[in-house]
């Protein structure tokens, strides 16, 4: 039985060490490709793997066609919009992913992005205090719920919307829910974006709702570069000289943006939310485990497709 851990961002070593480990004493065989140039590569790597491990690398048609063996593909993380689960169920494939694992380290670099953006991106000019000012939180997962947690220890107020989630199930969560994401918009100073990419959520945070923030908000996209629309985007912070954009996922034409809007704009240079040893170790042993019990004992929790 072989295990593959593919991933172009690669897990901090010590997280490696421990899936090795996990892996070897449940008897199978451990393999690894980082860094690796595209599909072609994975396609070849994933030959006679019989289990996946990635993170956002893009487990798609042509690389499950390429992989007769296998069984089961785990990302180790959040999203799972890099899956081809449809692929996955055709092939008789398990796909699942690890909920929850990463979440503290998104959340704090959501929190980081707020104050950054507040202080100026640390140049010296006078910037604001995020104390006393209300964030929206928008989708109020595991990421979500975190970062409320972390805003009110900072004296923050919390908002929050989540579709899939009651006003009564919001506020046991420790933030006050809202009836809309246009009143969460409208009403917060920060928005922190925690939605997954879906067909639905493509594109849905454009100009419209962007332009509903109060004067000098900031939006902090630690999410997915696809629930922004791009366009509606650049015409906001362009109509909006006080609105600011801060992302762990550049836009298109990033560099052109940064010119036009210079410190109203960040982008982390490569996303970076979960890149820390903690949610790697977390996320890349979880991963592990979660391929084991399902050899051993049928285990399909967290299983996403059927
Ligand atoms: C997730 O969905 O878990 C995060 O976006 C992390 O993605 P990464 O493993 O590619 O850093």
């Amino acid at each position: 039985m072989k295990v593959l851990v593919a991933t172009q961002k690669p897990f901090a070593p010590v997280a490696v060490e421990g899936i090795r480990e996990i892996v070897e004493k449940a008897g199978y065989e451990f393999a690894l490709l980082e860094k690796y140039p595209g599909e072609a590569e994975l396609a070849a790597a994933a030959a006679d793997a019989d289990a996946l491990i990635v993170r956002s690398d893009k487990v798609t048609a042509a690389v499950l066609e390429a992989a007769p063996k296998l069984r089961i593909v785990v990302r180790a993380g959040a999203g799972y919009d890099n899956l081809d689960l449809a692929a996955c169920s055709a092939r008789g494939v398990v796909a699942m992913n690890t909920p929850g694992q990463n979440s503290n380290a998104v959340a704090e670099l959501a929190i980081a992005m707020m104050i950054f953006m507040a202080r100026g991106q640390f140049t010296p000019s006078t910037g604001s205090e995020i104390s006393g000012k209300t964030l929206g939180v928008q989708a109020f997962g595991n990421v979500g719920r975190l970062v409320a947690r972390k805003a009110e220890a900072l004296g923050m107020k919390v908002l929050a919307t989540d579709p899939f989630l009651t006003p009564g199930q919001i506020r046991e969560g420790g933030a006050e829910p809202v009836e809309s994401v246009e009143e969460l918009y409208a009403r917060s100073n920060f928005v922190s974006v925690h939605i997954p990419a879906t067909p639905q959520t493509v594109g849905s945070i454009g100009r419209e709702l962007i332009g509903r923030m109060p004067k000098n908000a900031v939006l902090v996209n630690t999410a997915r570069k696809e629930v922004i629309d791009e366009a509606g985007l650049a015409e906001v912070l362009e109509q909006r000289p006080d609105l600011k954009y801060v992302t762990d996922v550049a836009p298109d034409g990033y560099e052109a943006l940064r010119e036009k809007f210079g410190l109203r704009i960040f982008a982390t240079p490569k996303k970076m939310g979960a890149q820390t040893a903690e949610a790697n170790i977390n996320a890349g042993l979880a991963a592990a485990r979660q391929i084991v019990a399902f050899f051993r004992d049928g285990d399909e929790k967290y299983r996403l497709n059927r």
